[in-house]
């Protein structure tokens, strides 16, 4: 660095703590060496995050959130503002791949144990913005005012009927009408483009804060700050920056190669990321033949779909969610790892899964009885994945665990 850099940079430390910072969280903070392919899915979470803030910013500038104009504004965006399909099939693409990554970033939390002491709140806050993610989709969703834009939403909200005494006032309070109007639209466009991208940001600092304050588990789940060198470098350990910073670009490369082909080539991607109503405008007074929410709500309205009562099937929705809270309490096992744990916990954790992915293809269908009686088997599977493992986890025969992380 020349004089006039160094003499900058200290005029700065004297008054932020710009050094300080970059060193607490780069390049003297020490990650575990043995980070695997699992591990760039929270970096492409962040990345994805910027695509849609900065793509979002360059859509408002020409989308109209009014029921008569957000239609052709939409269209408007396609055909005449420069750039403009490029720019909203990055952010419709954005929001499906934001869902594919973080359930990848999920899975590996419950892979590798990442959600145990002492990372119980970074597991919280990450809940917590998947919650503000979904409710993020949720709303950008009915923007476009197409027809499943203006169905689902219907569907979705008229959920809220089902809940007993309150119900119908708390449905009319959220639509701020009778039925999804024009009061909707701007209030969701109120939602989507500034109130929860703030409690989304606020809570990923929150996240990442959480994250530094205990250091990164890794794919052994071994604690790597148990033995340190002389510096108090622990020895497993190497520093973000360079080694991740460098290593996460392999990730985002691989990733945008990805992106590009599904914005560029297939932005659709056959209904399942743009459903084919949503090119017919919003129409009050014609339902749709076939309403179903976009791949990845499907799971939990497999769920609903499953239970006969309406409220209950409500009920059963969230309760699918919020157990995933739970999750640092309900396995209550010491060993972190997928890779020292018993053949029971791979063996619940792989049906977990399978149901996961089962009641996400259901809930895309019409629930016939047949497929009905599906969706009930694996939400049972669903559910029976927390409660087989609440009991396999307190005295789960586990292999021995190394003091050192391995690597192949
Ligand atoms: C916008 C969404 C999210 C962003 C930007 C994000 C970002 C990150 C980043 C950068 C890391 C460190 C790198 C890594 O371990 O992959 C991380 C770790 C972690 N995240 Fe997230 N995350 C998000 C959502 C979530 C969700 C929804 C959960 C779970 C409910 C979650 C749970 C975790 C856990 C447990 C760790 C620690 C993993 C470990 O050390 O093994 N995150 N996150």
């Amino acid at each position: 660095m020349g004089k006039t850099m160094t003499n900058f940079l200290a005029w700065i430390d004297a008054r932020f703590p710009l050094t300080k910072m970059w060193e607490e969280h780069l390049s003297k903070y020490y990650a575990p060496k043995n980070f695997n392919f699992w591990y760039f899915f929270g970096s492409l979470a962040l990345l994805v995050l910027v695509i849609q803030i900065v793509t979002g910013i360059f859509l408002t500038m020409n989308y109209k959130p009014d029921a008569g104009l957000a239609f052709a504004s939409v269209e408007y965006i396609m055909r005449d503002v420069n750039w403009g399909w490029l720019i909203r099939y990055m952010h419709s693409t954005g929001a499906s791949a934001f869902f594919i990554v973080v359930y990848l970033h999920m899975f590996r939390g419950l892979m590798y144990g990442s959600y145990k002491t002492p990372r119980e709140l970074i597991w919280i806050f990450g809940m917590f913005v998947y919650l503000a993610l979904m409710a993020e989709a949720f709303m950008g969703y009915l923007l476009p005012w197409g027809q499943m834009s203006y169905w689902g939403a219907q569907v979705i909200i008229s959920l809220f009927g089902a809940i007993p005494v309150v119900g119908d006032d708390l449905a009319l309070w959220i639509r701020g009408d009778y039925v999804i109007s024009d009061a909707t639209l701007n209030r969701f466009f109120a939602f989507h483009v500034i109130a929860v991208p703030l409690v989304l940001i606020a809570l990923v600092v929150a996240h990442i804060i959480a994250l530094h304050e205990v250091g990164s588990n890794n794919p052994d789940g071994v604690d790597i700050k148990k033995l340190k060198d002389e510096n108090g470098v622990p020895l497993d350990g190497i520093p973000f920056h360079p080694y991740y910073t460098v290593k996460d670009i392999v990730g985002v490369v691989v990733f945008l190669m990805f992106f590009s082909v599904v914005v560029f080539y297939i932005p659709e991607m056959g209904g399942y990321f743009l459903e084919h109503a949503n090119f017919i405008p919003a129409d009050p007074l014609k339902t749709p033949e076939h309403i179903a929410p976009v791949w990845y709500f499907t799971p939990y309205y497999a769920i609903l779909r499953a239970v006969p009562d309406k409220f209950l099937g409500v009920v059963a929705m969230f309760a699918a969610i919020a157990v995933l809270f739970f999750l640092p309490w309900i396995d209550r096992n010491p060993v972190r790892s997928i890779r020292y744990r018993s053949a029971a916990y791979k063996v619940i954790l792989t049906l977990f899964v399978i149901s996961f992915l089962a009641l996400g293809w259901l809930g895309m269908q019409p629930a016939t009885p047949v497929l009905t009686m599906f969706a009930r088997i694996f939400a049972v599977i669903y559910f029976g994945f927390f409660v087989a493992l609440f009991f396999i986890s307190k005295n789960e025969k586990t292999k021995p665990v190394p003091e050192r992380v391995t690597m192949k």
